[in-house]
């Protein structure tokens, strides 16, 4: 205890003198850094110079900026990386693990840059970014229902080449934003609105290629189950680079049917969502329906719910009309589309929280009256769980929010304004509606999801567990071990990364 705790005084002096260094330090050290991927690129050695960014790089500014997806870490103070190297082929990324092994400099993996932190591309201490931009190839296998992803290809592009390959019968349950990377949003637990049919993306992987700490490329077969585990849901950030994914396509049918109602504070919206939390989590798993609340500019308050039903409009309207009434949902509501089309009707944001409990209605009053006085820009998501959700169990995946959750409740702020005054305003604000919602939130702990990364529950720093109790509850303790295991350098590491624990 004692040895670790001076090991770790000797690296935080390490990395202030790293940081307080001149630019001709930073030079150097990107130097070492890519002199040691020439070395370690066998017969490449013109060929890794492509995929490798220095800042003296005319691309290089551009290449860092193309994936940076939060304008908060997009600033000429956010610390930037010795070194982009934009990876091709495999042994390049090998190299790029084993030069960060070699080299001390922090290896931080990027697929889509969603990142609600920056860590695919930010760190306190030295670091280069391996982009993974240039490695997004889908292949799909419509008679064995399989497809093989690489992890730099977007949502976009999975779903566009599994639904025309499919001629629209295949789908994948992940999320809707379609710019969001495969390689993180997977690796997170990423959940869509198949959710409640098909349950989350983790629960739907058959197979990995991963780079580990000693730069050896695994597959399932030769990584073993517990590292398989892993990286399904406790985030690959801790324990190596997922070149691929085999994903279990799921069938959806040709047509299926959405809407979008909004109901305001005046026309009775506390009513209907009173009666939409008690029913959502129970309905037919075909139908996922998530309310968004907002304050309007003129004071007042409305909820839109939209509804993706994977069926026809007629049996939709029977649905609702006998589950919801309250809804009053109505057939010029709903229009009938592709699975693939409907994606572009979903909008996609950022504390999150889980409801176990219906609210009551005085706490939905109390949640108007607070989003009224905070504005438009801040809005409040609930996405009803059960289903599928509810039938797989907590240790399956690392993801544990299953059986129990009504709801995963997230709260977005939008602000264009580029100042720190009015990001302080807005993150304010977003904070003080997350605490009229407290009484009504899952406790001890607060469950939080880990694509939905939120620095403010806390960091690994000094071996701190919070945060990882409130993404993993009971699954942490075998996270702990197989890092133990597989990284027992702790070469993966960032904020919120399983830290290394000795057992
Ligand atoms: C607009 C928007 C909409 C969203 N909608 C949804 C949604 O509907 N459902 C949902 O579940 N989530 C959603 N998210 C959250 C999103 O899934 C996560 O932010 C996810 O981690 C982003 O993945 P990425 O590859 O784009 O991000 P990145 O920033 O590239 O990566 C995120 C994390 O994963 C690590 N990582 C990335 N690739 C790899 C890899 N190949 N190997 C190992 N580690 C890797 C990174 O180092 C980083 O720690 C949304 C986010 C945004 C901004
Ligand atoms: C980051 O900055 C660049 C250049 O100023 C800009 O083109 C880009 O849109 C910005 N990205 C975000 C997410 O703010
Ligand atoms: C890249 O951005 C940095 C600030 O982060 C700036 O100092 C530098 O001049 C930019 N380089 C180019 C080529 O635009
Ligand atoms: C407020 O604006 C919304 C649209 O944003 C509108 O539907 C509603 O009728 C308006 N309410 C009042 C009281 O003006
Ligand atoms: C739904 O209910 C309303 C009235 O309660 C009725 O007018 C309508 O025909 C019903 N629609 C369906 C499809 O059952």
């Amino acid at each position: 205890m004692e040895f670790s705790l001076f090991i770790s005084a000797i690296a935080l002096v390490l990395s202030q003198h790293l940081l307080l260094t001149s630019a001709s330090q930073t030079q150097k050290t990107a130097d070492h850094f890519v002199r040691c991927l020439y070395k370690n690129s066998p017969n490449s050695l013109n060929r890794i110079s492509n995929v490798v960014y220095t800042p003296q790089n005319v691309a290089f500014n551009s290449t860092l900026q193309a994936y940076i997806k939060n304008g908060r870490f997009n600033r000429t103070t956010t610390p930037k990386p010795v070194a982009i190297v934009a990876a091709k082929r495999y042994y390049q990324v090998q190299a790029a693990v084993v030069c960060s092994r070699l080299t001390g400099i922090e290896i931080k993996i990027r697929s889509g840059g969603h990142d609600y932190e920056g860590s695919s591309y930010v760190s306190n201490r030295p670091f280069f970014v391996l982009d993974l931009f240039n490695m997004r190839k889908v292949k799909v296998d419509v008679g064995k229902e399989v497809a093989w992803v690489q992890s730099g290809a977007i949502l976009g592009e999975l779903y566009y080449h599994v639904t025309k390959k499919s001629n629209n019968t295949l789908a994948f349950p992940g999320g809707v934003c379609s710019t969001v990377g495969v390689g993180g949003h997977i690796t997170g637990g990423g959940y869509g609105t198949l959710m409640r049919k098909y349950g989350l993306t983790v629960d739907n992987i058959l197979d990995a290629k991963v780079v580990d700490a000693k730069g050896r490329i695994l597959t399932r077969a030769t990584m073993g189950e517990d590292l398989f585990w892993a990286i399904r849901g406790g985030g690959a950030a801790s324990f190596g680079v997922v070149l691929e994914w085999k994903l279990h396509l799921v069938r959806v049918p040709p047509t299926v049917t959405v809407f979008a109602v909004t109901r305001t504070v005046e026309g009775g919206v506390t009513n209907v969502i009173d009666q939409w939390q008690r029913v959502a989590p129970k309905m037919d798993p075909s139908l996922f329906i998530r309310a968004e609340a907002q304050a309007t500019k003129n004071g007042t308050l409305g909820v839109t719910f939209y509804a993706l039903y994977l069926g026809r409009q007629q049996q939709l309207l029977t649905l609702v009309n006998s589950t919801f009434p309250l809804l009053g949902l109505n057939s010029k509501d709903c229009v009938e589309m592709t699975w693939a089309r409907s994606i572009f009707f979903w909008i996609a944001g950022s504390p999150k929280d889980y409801v176990k409990k219906p609210i009551p209605k005085k706490g939905w009053e109390a949640i108007w009256k607070k989003m009224i006085q905070a504005g438009p820009r801040v809005k409040m998501q609930y996405n009803a769980y059960g289903g599928r959700m509810s039938e797989i169990a907590v240790d399956a995946t690392p993801f544990p929010h299953r059986e129990g959750n009504l709801f995963l409740m997230q709260y977005i702020t939008e602000w264009r304004e580029i100042s720190l005054d009015t990001e302080d305003k807005y993150i304010r604000a977003t904070r003080e509606l997350h605490d009229v919602f407290t009484p009504y939130v899952s406790a001890k702990p607060r469950e939080a999801f880990l694509n939905y990364k939120d620095i403010d529950i806390g960091t690994n720093t000094n071996g701190h567990l919070g945060f990882a109790h409130e993404y993993f509850k009971g699954n942490l303790e075998r996270l702990l071990r197989v890092k133990a295991k597989v990284d027992p350098k702790n070469l993966f590491r960032n904020q919120q990364s399983i830290p290394l624990k000795r057992f």
